[in-house]
Formats: structure tokens, C-alpha cells, sequence
């Protein structure tokens, strides 16, 4: 989603607040809205931004400052209602949201016993309708502040954001009042500090043609934007201290905030892509895992898995997992599942794997499954896709939109929500802690991996090798099979991956001094004791051998090359590895001068057979 407002342009609130979407177009579409105060407009529409330009250009709201927002769907389709801004029944409060609100369910329970209707599906709805109940107990003194008659919008607002858990990012206006109120905690929000005007935004593109001043706001900051100044305060109301930078931004560039390439930009926004794949499905107290989505589906005697190219690899490690789970499980290309589907029991869950929702192999496949009588889920990125709408469950992974074609933080993301998905349906570890714990600091792990990595002088140190191989067991092979996809894609250089115990059956008759072999060695278990064999295979045969390991196995002694990852569970150790292994295709293929976003022959949506 992308928030937009604006304070400062009276004749051109409209205009800026249009622009400003426009160029957060990038970060995906389904609706689009927009609110103009003091007086309070709200336009919005589902669909293209052209529905909104239409819409407001046939009937102009009129104001002074405006929060817009694009919405691209996490809960709730596409639809008008479930478009931002979102209101109170009285329409006194607008209010945008990117992120997800956790305890969204309680507060709105709590609203509806107290009459309030709810026009929406949106988790975002709770803020306006908390914002108007503050405003109105303070006007019929019934504050619980000291009952003072009225209540400053100001307290207001920061006595609503006190309440709110989980992600979000928010602007709100109320009718009435010459201001702009926001709050950030976990999504991105910035400031752009122009001469005669303010702006708030999810990222910089939206502002950056009127304005390259900027304040990066943090986790905790409130906002408050009036006609005359600007003010940052902590969530404890005391004043922030705050810095304004200056950007340096290319037309080219903006898009992709400042990166060279989409694909970067979509591997650093892996923390935040794996926050909000988490965000209220683990629940630290109880110590469980939860996909809400899924109360209703019981445990599956057994699983087909169905998925293309990347998805595929993520499919195979669901597999794993089901396997090891007792459950008996197995990843099938979509494309050969759809004419020789596997024999299915009545208690069989067919699960689709796609970051689109839309491959046709894919659902074909799923269609096979159906029509044979099995029950359907979809785990996939994209809302009301034909997959989603198709399948009886869905599971969303909600990376945010992704513009490289080579697939990123979304095959993060299936990884985590598949984890999920498997341990929410059976049992995969005795002791959840450890493993609850491990998700809720992977976003931190992945962001240390990317602070870190050495994946550029790797890089630099294999390029022009003849060819690269990638090994690993259990739950990185699939890691090394996408290593191998992510390389060939970008760098077209030639590229495999192999299960680790399969290269001496075969592939090892390829294996030379000018063939780099990466081998992804987690844990200090069997199946690090067997990898480690089959390095000393590939030494022995003068391959240069780059390890990617958490140090807990002696597998790095026996490295040429070593990429580090933070110490992990073994379940979660997989993301960090194939987060290496990204960086390392991208430089490889970046130092050759290839199209990274763009490869040959290659589409981000296959939609024939
Ligand atoms: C295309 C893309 C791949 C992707 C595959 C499956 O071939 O180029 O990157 O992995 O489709 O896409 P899906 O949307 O189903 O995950």
C-alpha cells in the first residue's frame, strides 16, 4: 500500500495528492482514495488509479491540505467499501493505514457492542471510529482524562495510536480541525520538509518532484502536520529529536527508492515483507501458531503440493516438512501434475503454491485437483486472484507487490507462510518455543544477513567461471535448487542445483576447477556430517567451494569462500541461507551488465500452458 497527504498547497491539495499516488504507483493497485479537509471530501474507488482520477474529476473535493492512499489488498477484497480513506459513521474522521492492526478484532467487538456499524472488512476501520469516540466523550464530558469538556484532536489521536497493536503506518484528518495527524510503528513513513509545504509518504517517489528534504520518521513517532508548522513527538508525547536529509534521487531511480534494481530493492524489503507474513499468526503468550484464514480446515491425511519455478522449491520444502511431520506429503510441478495428477484420498489437501495466483499451469493443476473431488488452498501473494478465488482456503503471504520478474521476497515469504501453514494443520517440532522464537527474530536475521553479507567479493571472486553448482539436503535443497534458478535467470550463466547426496551419481562428471560449487551446510546433524562428504567429493576434484553456514558444523574449514548466516532454528535456517545465495546472483549478474529486472525471454506471470 502506499499513504500519500499533504499540507501547505491550498490551490493544488487535489493535484499533489494525485501526483503523489501516481508515483507510488509501483507499489501496487487495487483502489485508491483520497480525503480533503477541513472540511471534510472523501472520494474513493476500487480499481486503477484511473478510477479515482475519473471519479474526482467529475466531482472535485474541495480543501486546504489530504491524505490519498493506494491500497494493494491484505484482508478483505478489492471493493469500494474496503478502499481507504476509511471513516466514522458520522464522517468527521479519514483515516489511511499501511500495515496490519493485530488486536483490530477485539477493538472492533468492543466499537460494534457499543452500536458503532461497521461498513468495511478492513482491519483499518477501528482507528476513525476510535478516533470519533475519543473526540466524543471529550465534547459530552465524559473523558476519562479528568472529565474536561473537550478533548484536543491532538490527545485524541495519540490516545487511539496508544492502543493499537502490530504494524501499521497512518494519517488521519478530522473534519473541522486545520491538521494532519500520523503515526508510524513497523511500516514506512516519511516527511518531505518543503519551502511552502509538508508532505507525509510511504516512500520518497511520492513527493520527491516538490521536495528531496526529508525526515525518515522511527518506530514510535506521531506526527502532527498544521498550516504553520510540523511537530514530532515520542509515542510518550515528549518532543523528538528528528533530522532532515537531503536526497539525492534520479527520475530512473525513484521507483525503486533509490536502488539500482527492483531486485534489490525487493531483497531489502525482506525484514518487512517477513513482518508482515507473521504479523498475528504467532502468538508468543500462548506459544502457539495460528493462521486465522484456516480455523475451519482439519488435518489433512495426506498433501499434494503444485507449483512453478520458484514456487515449485517452495512447495518442496512444505514437503519436507510435511514428511518430517509424519504426514505424507509431495511436491509436483504443476505443469505435470495437470495430466498425471497423483492418486488422491478422500482426506487429501491439494495446496497451490503461487506468488501470482494466476500461472495457468498452476491452476490447471488445481482444477485437475478439484475435479477430482479434492479439497483446494492457494497460498499466494496476490487477493482475489484466480487462485485465491478459485481454492476452497487461501493462506496470503503478503510480501507487498514485487516488480522483479526473478521472484525475491515472495519466496521468502511462501517459505514462512508455508511453515506456518504446515504447523498450523500438524505438528511439526515437540517444543513450539524455540521455533516461535526463531520467526519472531528472523526479520532481524534476515536484515543481518543483508548488513553483512560478503555475497559482492563472491560475486566478483567466481565470475567467469564455466559453470555453478549448488548442493544442500533436507530443507536446503530446495534452497540450492532455487539458488541455481535465481542464477541462471539473472546472470545466464549456466547454473544447477542438486540434492547433495545425488552429485556423485551423475553430476559430478561436470565438476572442474572452473566450476564453483556452493554448498549450503546448516546445523551439525547427519545431514551437515554428509554434506560435509560430499564437499571433500568436489575438492578432491579441484572445484573452488563456497560454503554457506551458520558455523555450528566444521563445514567451513573446507571453504574456499564463506558466506555466514546467523545462527537459527533448523526450520527458519533455509530463508537465511537462500537470502546469501540472492545477493549472490544479483551481484554476479550485475557485474556482467544484464537486465536484472528484465530477463530474456523470461515473464513475472506466465498465464498459457
Ligand atoms: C514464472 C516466473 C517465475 C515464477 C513462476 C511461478 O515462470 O518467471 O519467477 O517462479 O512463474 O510463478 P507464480 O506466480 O505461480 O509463483
Amino acid at each position: 500500500c502506499g499513504i500519500v497527504s499533504c499540507m501547505g498547497r491550498p490551490n493544488e491539495t487535489l493535484e499533489t495528492l494525485m501526483e503523489g499516488l501516481g508515483n507510488l504507483e509501483y507499489r501496487g493497485y487495487d483502489s485508491a482514495g483520497v480525503a480533503l479537509g477541513p472540511d471534510l471530501e472523501v472520494r474513493k474507488r476500487a480499481g486503477e488509479l484511473d478510477e479515482l482520477r475519473t471519479a474526482v474529476s467529475a466531482d472535485p473535493p474541495a480543501g486546504d491540505f489530504g491524505i490519498g492512499h493506494t491500497r494493494w489488498s491484505t484482508h478483505g477484497p478489492p471493493a469500494d467499501r474496503n478502499a481507504h480513506p476509511h471513516t466514522d459513521e458520522s464522517g468527521r474522521v479519514a483515516v489511511v493505514h499501511n500495515g496490519i492492526i493485530e488486536n483490530y478484532q477485539a477493538i472492533r467487538d468492543e466499537l460494534e457492542a457499543d452500536g458503532v456499524t461497521f461498513t468495511s472488512e478492513t482491519d483499518t476501520e477501528v482507528v476513525p471510529h476510535l478516533i470519533a469516540r475519543e473526540l466524543r466523550r471529550g465534547s459530552d464530558g465524559t473523558a476519562a482524562a479528568g472529565g474536561s469538556s473537550s478533548i484536543d484532536p491532538a490527545d485524541a489521536f495519540h490516545a487511539v495510536v496508544d492502543r493499537l497493536e502490530g504494524s501499521y503506518a497512518l494519517c488521519a484528518t478530522i473534519d473541522g480541525h486545520e491538521g494532519i495527524f500520523a503515526a508510524r510503528q513497523g511500516s514506512p513513513l516519511v516527511m518531505g520538509v518543503g519551502e511552502r509545504a509538508t508532505y507525509l509518504a510511504s516512500d520518497v517517489p511520492a513527493f520527491v518532484e516538490r521536495t528531496r528534504d526529508v525526515v525518515y520518521l522511527e518506530d514510535g513517532q506521531r506526527v502532527e502536520l498544521r498550516p504553520d508548522r510540523w511537530t514530532v513527538r515520542n509515542a510518550d508525547r515528549s518532543p523528538a529529536e528528528v533530522s532532515i536529509e537531503t536526497v539525492e534521487y534520479t527520475a530512473e531511480a525513484t521507483g525503486k527508492s533509490g536502488y539500482d534494481h527492483y531486485m534489490l530493492k525487493e531483497i531489502n524489503e525482506q525484514p518487512d515483507a517477513l513482518r508482515q507474513c507473521l504479523s498475528g499468526r504467532l502468538d508468543e503468550l500462548e506459544g502457539t501458531i495460528e493462521i486465522e484464514e484456516l480455523s475451519d480446515l482439519p488435518a489433512p491425511g495426506s498433501v499434494h503440493l503444485v507449483a512453478c519455478g520458484t514456487s515449485y522449491h517452495a512447495a518442496m520444502y512444505a514437503a519436507t516438512l510435511l514428511r518430517e511431520a509424519g504426514v505424507p506429503a509431495a511436491a509436483h510441478l504443476a505443469s505435470e501434475y495437470a495430466t498425471a495428477p497423483a492418486p488422491l484420498a478422500e482426506d487429501t489437501l491439494v495446496v497451490g503454491i503461487s506468488q501470482s495466483g494466476e500461472t495457468a499451469d498452476t491452476l490447471t493443476a488445481l482444477r485437475e485437483a478439484r475435479a477430482r473431488g479434492a479439497r483446494t488452498l492457494a497460498v499466494t501473494n496476490q487477493v482475489s486472484s484466480t487462485a485465491a478465488r478459485e481454492c476452497d482456503d487461501v493462506v496470503y503471504i503478503r510480501a507487498g507487490p514485487e516488480i522483479g520478474v526473478a521472484a525475491t521476497k515472495t519466496f521468502s515469504s511462501q517459505l514462512v507462510a508455508s511453515l506456518l501453514l504446515v504447523e498450523d494443520l500438524v505438528d511439526v517440532v515437540d517444543d513450539l518455543d524455540p521455533l516461535i522464537e526463531a520467526l519472531r527474530d528472523l526479520p532481524g536475521a534476515v536484515q543481518e544477513v543483508l548488513d553483512t553479507t560478503d555475497a559482492r567479493e563472491v560475486a566478483a571472486e567466481i565470475s567467469g567461471s564455466d559453470a555453478f553448482f549448488f548442493i544442500g539436503r533436507g530443507g536446503q535443497f530446495p534452497v540450492a535448487l532455487e539458488g541455481a534458478l535465481k542464477c541462471k535467470e539473472i546472470s545466464y550463466e549456466h547454473a544447477e542445483g542438486f540434492a547433495a547426496g545425488e552429485l556423485k551419481h551423475g553430476p559430478l562428471a561436470l565438476v572442474t576447477s572452473e566450476t564453483p560449487v556452493f554448498a549450503i551446510v546448516t546445523g551439525d546433524g547427519e545431514r551437515a556430517r554428509k554434506t560435509i562428504s560430499n564437499i571433500k567429493e568436489v575438492e578432491a576434484r579441484d572445484a573452488p567451494v563456497v560454503v554457506v553456514t551458520d558455523g555450528r558444523s566444521e563445514a567451513a574449514r573446507y571453504a574456499d569462500l564463506v558466506l555466514e548466516i546467523p545462527d537459527t532454528h533448523p526450520l527458519t535456517a533455509p530463508v537465511l541461507a537462500n537470502v546469501q545465495l540472492q545477493l549472490v546472483s544479483y551481484h554476479l549478474a550485475n557485474d556482467l551488465g544484464r537486465p536484472i529486472d528484465k530477463p530474456r525471454n523470461l515473464a513475472k506471470s506466465v498465464t498459457v500452458e
